[in-house]
């Protein structure tokens, strides 16, 4: 998978990009990243990439053109078909599902805004507008990073079989089960005597039960869509 990140602030990504799991996708090629900065594509004798708003207002807001370019130019050079994603506050919630449907694709450009926001032609020139939560962010790179980071986990080979993908929170449609490790006894805090036993099948049943009762919960919303049998039933009762 390709990935362009089109922002005002490359520094930002390196870090991230050169770290951990995003680095081992890159040194696998899996992923192959690369950030651009789209003041480069500003036809303005000074770079500039925001004006003043029609109508008058307070703020700036970011030129169709810069962007414009900088997106045609992108997808031209990658052959395949690409997911241009804007990232605003006003996009559709981002969700796992979300994040599984843009792990198939092979090209990924990141639209990052800042300033009051976009001229509303760049609209035309993407294929996704998300939203990473119902806050205000200074910019799209941080929730960016968020839908990129989501997506590589998912890409093939990238982490390893004691990672698995499949069983996360969401792609179940339930929260994880608690976790624990040695020792078995903390400042008096005892794992639970099920994962002690080494019945496999025990574990199992203690595993989906916990997930179950901490979704419903934490998040019963979740479990609204979800057609419980009777054990599930009586699990939640509990
Ligand atoms: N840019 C500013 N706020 C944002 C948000 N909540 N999600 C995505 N992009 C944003």
């Amino acid at each position: 998978m390709k990935i362009n990140f089109l922002t005002l602030f490359p520094d930002m990504f390196s870090g991230v990009i050169s770290s951990s799991i995003w680095k081992q996708a890159s040194d696998k090629s899996a992923v192959n990243y690369e950030v651009i900065d789209f003041r480069s594509y500003s036809d303005n004798k000074h770079y500039k990439v925001d004006d003043y708003p029609y109508g008058g207002g307070a703020g700036m807001v970011l030129r169709a053109q810069p962007l414009f370019d900088a997106i045609e130019d992108v997808k031209r050079k990658e052959r395949s078909h690409s997911r241009v994603i804007m990232l605003s506050p006003q996009g559709a919630p981002f969700t796992q599902q979300k994040a599984e449907s843009l792990a198939k694709e092979e090209h990924l450009v990141f639209v990052c805004g800042h300033y009051e926001g976009y001229d509303e032609r760049v609209r035309t020139a993407v294929t996704d507008e998300i939203s990473i939560g119902d806050y205000v962010l200074t910019g799209g790179e941080l929730a960016s990073m968020i839908v990129a980071d989501s997506v590589i986990r998912l890409l093939p080979d990238v982490l390893g079989n004691h990672t698995s993908a499949h069983e996360d929170s969401f792609t179940t449609g339930l929260l994880e089960h608690p976790h624990y490790t040695r020792p078995a006894v903390f400042r008096g805090m005892e794992v639970p005597e099920v994962l002690l036993s080494g019945n496999h099948a025990h574990i199992e049943e203690w595993r989906r039960k916990e997930s179950l009762r901490r979704t419903w919960i934490r998040r019963p919303d979740l479990l609204q869509e979800r057609i419980l049998n009777q054990q599930e039933k009586e699990w939640i009762q509990e």
